[in-house]
């Protein structure tokens, strides 16, 4: 048997059609176990958190394994989680109970001797991340007077996507963070909102690690992270920041990533380059007071421009886009995915995944060329790209985000509930969307990582029933019939 035949991996499957049932769908020959819901003990004190996101497999064994999990937003649903029922200010016990179901989670998990996925309670590594836990800062805005002087955070929050670094640590991007830190403020604890939308780095083999905030990345509205390097051994890591109009950057390392070096390569993201891509002259542009004339008036340190991004982005000519969220590193080519997820107020409802291709196929070149290399549409059967994930063999597999207020209607009538797709990147099905998973109602599939040999699909379920207005009788009841419950799954053939 060759290795492909023991490990047919995910690309042969028959598609679904979309649906808008209150479960969640795979194809037929597929099969997925719950491996983590809200609420659920550690075995160690602490407990899941809320509304799971990026995840993220450590190890080699296919059947045992660490996975970091993201927790990003409580939202609509919180009158689940702490009773807040939508008006007024929270009380403290509410915000004590939110700031705790965000960060992220690392949980040690096992298939048991039935197949079946589950934590292992009370493992050393089990481990809360949340908007409590300190988190130390690097890079130029350590300490510095644009973030108060802080060398030191309180927490993180807004965790949506994330990557891998190349020495087995997990990147989570703190995205919407402004409304969680006016909600969670007091007159008594104000949080500072420089502290957030940073890229955070998490080690989940280390149970004793303080997580880092790389101000080197810079701040915005981080979907995602993805690392890789550059023909010099640059480390490169490109990130979107997911808001109408805004940018895409990538962060070029001034040193180089040497493997045997192990996790001191984190160093690397305290010193270099940040560039913004203008796709007008397929150029990407420093955001740098030394290297771009037109930031050296505005800002008067190199921390002010990392801690004020955005504008820094716009001063330098950076495209304003349609929503960047997932960005991924095509396995055999190196070049760059970048899911477009919508723009309404441009009046794109569908959104689209763009591909760049650096000049000289090195991720630090500072020239590109790019395509679409898919648009969504009721013809193409997808709609709003989100987070994104190669396999192996080089097929994108991209989760859908509709908002879950605006599902099954106007626009968005041809596509039932959000979903997961393939996308074959070569032949003659390229850039064609087949679809292999349909959420729950409300719910949206996000953070799909697979597992050693792609034998296991993580996936999680995020925000099932998030548009209910009664408690007592929520639009889902996903996964227990009960309440909702945002949950990480784990797909295998059957
Ligand atoms: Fe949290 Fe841009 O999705
Ligand atoms: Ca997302
Ligand atoms: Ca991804
Ligand atoms: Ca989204």
């Amino acid at each position: 048997r060759t290795p492909q035949q023991q490990n047919p991996g995910f690309h042969q499957f028959k598609p679904i059609k979309p649906s808008s049932q209150d479960q969640l769908i795979v194809p037929r020959g597929y099969q997925y176990d719950i491996v983590a819901t809200w609420g659920e003990d550690l075995g160690t004190g602490e407990r899941f958190g809320f509304n799971n996101d990026f995840t993220c497999y450590f190890g080699n064994n296919p059947n045992e394994g660490i996975l970091w999990v993201n927790h990003e937003y409580i939202g609509n649903l919180a009158i689940y989680v702490s009773g807040y029922r939508g008006e007024g200010p929270r009380t403290p016990e509410q915000i004590r109970i939110e700031k705790y179901n965000v960060g992220g989670s690392v949980i040690h998990i096992k298939k048991d001797s039935k197949g079946k996925w589950g934590i292992v309670k009370g493992s050393q590594y089990n481990r809360r991340i949340t908007a409590n836990t300190p988190i130390a800062l690097t890079g130029p805005a350590r300490g510095n007077a644009a973030v108060g002087g802080a060398t030191q955070v309180t927490g993180t929050l807004a965790n949506c996507s994330g990557g891998k670094t190349l020495w087995n640590t997990a990147m989570s991007g703190e995205e919407n963070y402004m409304d969680m830190v006016e909600d969670w403020s007091t007159a008594e604890n104000k949080l500072n909102p420089a502290h957030y939308g940073w890229i955070v780095e998490i080690d989940p083999l280390d149970p004793k690690s303080t997580p880092k905030k790389h101000t080197s990345l810079g701040r915005f509205s981080h979907e995602n992270a993805v690392m890789t390097v550059g023909k010099s051994g640059r480390l490169v890591v490109y990130s979107g920041d997911d808001a109408n109009d805004q940018c895409v950057y990538k962060f070029i390392s001034d040193g180089v990533f040497r493997r045997d070096a192990g996790k001191q390569n984190s160093r690397l993201l305290e010193k270099g380059t940040l560039y913004v891509v203008d796709l007008g002259n397929l150029k990407w542009v420093p955001l740098d007071r030394d290297k771009t004339p037109a930031l050296t008036e505005k800002f008067k340190t190199q921390a002010d421009v990392l801690v004020n991004t955005r504008d820094a982005a716009k001063l330098a000519n950076g495209t304003p886009l349609d929503r960047p969220e997932d960005i991924e590193i095509h396995p055999k080519d190196g070049s760059v995915y970048i899911a477009l997820t919508n723009n309404l107020d441009h009046g794109n409802y569908y959104g689209q995944i763009v591909r760049l291709v650096e000049d000289d196929n090195n991720s630090e070149s500072t020239s590109f060329e790019y395509e679409v290399f898919a648009a969504g549409g009721p013809q193409s059967g997808f709609a709003c790209p989100d987070n994104m994930a190669f396999d192996s063999q080089g097929n994108l597999w991209v989760t859908t985000d509709i908002s879950s207020s605006k599902l099954n209607e106007g626009p968005y009538k041809y596509f039932g509930n959000n979903g997961f797709f393939m996308f074959p990147t070569q032949g003659s099905n390229r850039g064609k969307a087949f679809q292999f998973a349909s959420a729950p109602v409300e719910a949206e599939l996000t953070g799909p990582w697979f597992g050693p040999g792609e034998q296991t699909l993580f996936l999680s379920v995020q925000h099932p029933g998030e548009e209910t207005k009664d408690p007592n009788n929520p639009t889902s009841r996903w996964p227990t019939g009960n309440i909702p419950r945002p949950s990480v799954v784990a797909i295998s053939r059957k």
